[in-house]
């Protein structure tokens, strides 16, 4: 018999958040790919690969370095240690965050207003820790929701309530019942999270009507909204993308969170929150939340690598701030995908398409999809739940990966669903992907049937 491996601690003496679902979540589903690594994805809502360029790293790090001492005047000993030294908190390219916000979301924005995080992960953190003033805080947050947000809330020891989404991507008869219910029962709803473009998991965006009338309950609850915008700009139409909260915002109700993982690169780790709340200090003095979060920064990542910081400050400046122009192979790609998808889950499922009314046909199981305008993620629903066991067996005995829905929800409810994302592969292994997702979905039919 083995030795019984020695143990000093006991995750039941360590913070509750550790073995939370909703922390063990990512790792139990890089596990399954880990164990499966011949199984097609279509879990992984990483950026394709192929775009990926070494050579460009180190290009957009030299432009940044000219654009320091050419267009800032930094002598080169100063431009050398900017680079390379321990920091500003708020970060070092706070400026062209604020010009690219301008250029591609017609927001104005104070650079000071600006903190640079690691990735968007860490800017959620930042606010969170800092809205959970006491045991009666709580957060609102569209469901379903980025298992990232649920995390960063149980590290803080911030509940967070689900708030229905629906077609419209907010409910917002269901906001302002949730926000009194909470304050009835003696809590204070701090903010609600959510993705108003493209939300992961859902692929749900909210017109710009329904934005406006998402803010003006906002003030009139006096509520602070958590938006967060990782795949605005894959929009799968030629249209004009619909404003976002933060360019609507006219109150500062919006706290607004940017990553640059989808739309420059996910290993530079680099994101960044735009807070610019203005608060009242101890001693009388007003200045934005945005210093306030830089304060909790300073002691958890001290700043933000001036090394990653400046490839993506080089990757704007090449492309004029504008990451919709630096983005145009990325966007069709990531288009052509999600038509290749949908097309092929409507060919896979002939008798079984999305119409809402198929689900009266007893004979026939509903199977159905959303049809996303954009982003990464296509909802599949089945008649039957969804678990990390049907997973595991789809990994194993039929070799694709997926998400079951149940990740993103802050229960142990069962969920009838399924993610599929597009963006980490071809259109030929989405083909390979659906064959088997199709195979597993007849076969738990023909099961469950028999
Ligand atoms: C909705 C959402 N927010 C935030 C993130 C994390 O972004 P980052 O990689 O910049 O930390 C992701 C990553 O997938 C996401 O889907």
């Amino acid at each position: 018999m083995a030795a019984a491996e020695p143990v000093d601690l006991s995750v039941a003496d360590l913070h509750p958040a550790l073995g939370d679902p909703a922390l063990t979540s990512m790792n139990f589903l890089n596990e399954v790919s880990e164990r499966y690594p011949a199984a097609v994805s279509l879990a992984a809502g990483r950026p394709y690969e192929e775009f990926f360029d070494l050579t460009a790293v180190h290009r957009h790090l030299d432009t940044f370095h000219r654009h320091l001492v050419d267009d800032l005047g930094h002598r080169p000993e100063q431009a050398r240690r900017l680079l390379l030294q321990y920091g500003r908190t708020k970060g070092i390219v706070h400026h062209l965050i604020a010009r690219n916000l301008a250029v591609d979301e017609g927001i104005t924005v104070d650079p000071e207003d600006v903190v640079v995080t690691v990735g968007c992960q860490e800017a959620m953190f930042l606010v969170l820790r800092a809205l959970r003033a006491g045991p009666t805080d709580v957060l609102l947050a569209v469901a379903p929701t980025y298992v990232g947000l649920t995390g960063a809330a149980r590290l803080v020891d911030l509940p967070v309530w689900p708030v229905a989404g629906g077609p419209a991507g907010v409910d917002l008869a269901d906001l302002a019942a949730q926000v009194r219910r909470a304050r009835a029962a003696g809590l204070r709803p701090r903010a609600c999270y959510l993705m108003p473009d493209f939300a992961n998991p859902s692929g749900v965006s909210i017109d710009t009507a329904h934005r406006r009338r998402l803010l003006d309950l906002a003030v009139q609850e006096d509520l602070l909204l958590l938006e967060d915008n990782p795949y605005g700009l894959f929009h799968s139409d030629d249209g004009p993308r619909p404003p976002t909260l933060k360019a609507l915002d006219t109150e500062r109700r919006v706290v607004y969170l940017g990553s640059f993982a989808k739309t420059v690169l996910p290993g530079a780790r680099v994101g960044y929150v735009v807070a610019d709340q203005r608060v009242a200090g101890p001693d009388g003095r007003v200045g934005p939340l945005a210093d306030q979060l830089a304060m909790i920064k300073s002691m958890v990542t001290v700043n933000t690598s001036p090394i990653a910081q400046a490839v993506i400050g080089g990757r704007l400046l090449e492309n004029g701030c504008s990451l919709v122009a630096a983005n145009t192979r990325e966007r069709s790609a990531y288009t052509r995908n999600l038509r290749h998808l949908v097309a092929g889950l409507t060919r896979r499922f002939p008798a079984l398409p999305d119409q809402p009314d198929q689900s009266a046909l007893p004979d026939r199981p509903a199977v159905r999809w959303t049809v996303p305008a954009g982003g990464f993620f296509v909802v599949v629903t089945v008649p039957f739940p969804v678990d990390d066991a049907l997973l595991d067996r789809s990994a194993r005995d039929y070799g694709v990966l997926w998400t079951p829905m149940a990740h993103f929800y802050d229960d142990t409810a069962p969920v009838h669903a399924l993610r599929l994302s597009v963006s980490a592969v071809t259109p030929e292994q989405i083909d390979v992907g659906l064959d088997r997702l199709a195979a597993l979905i007849t076969d738990e039919l023909t099961r469950r049937a028999g």
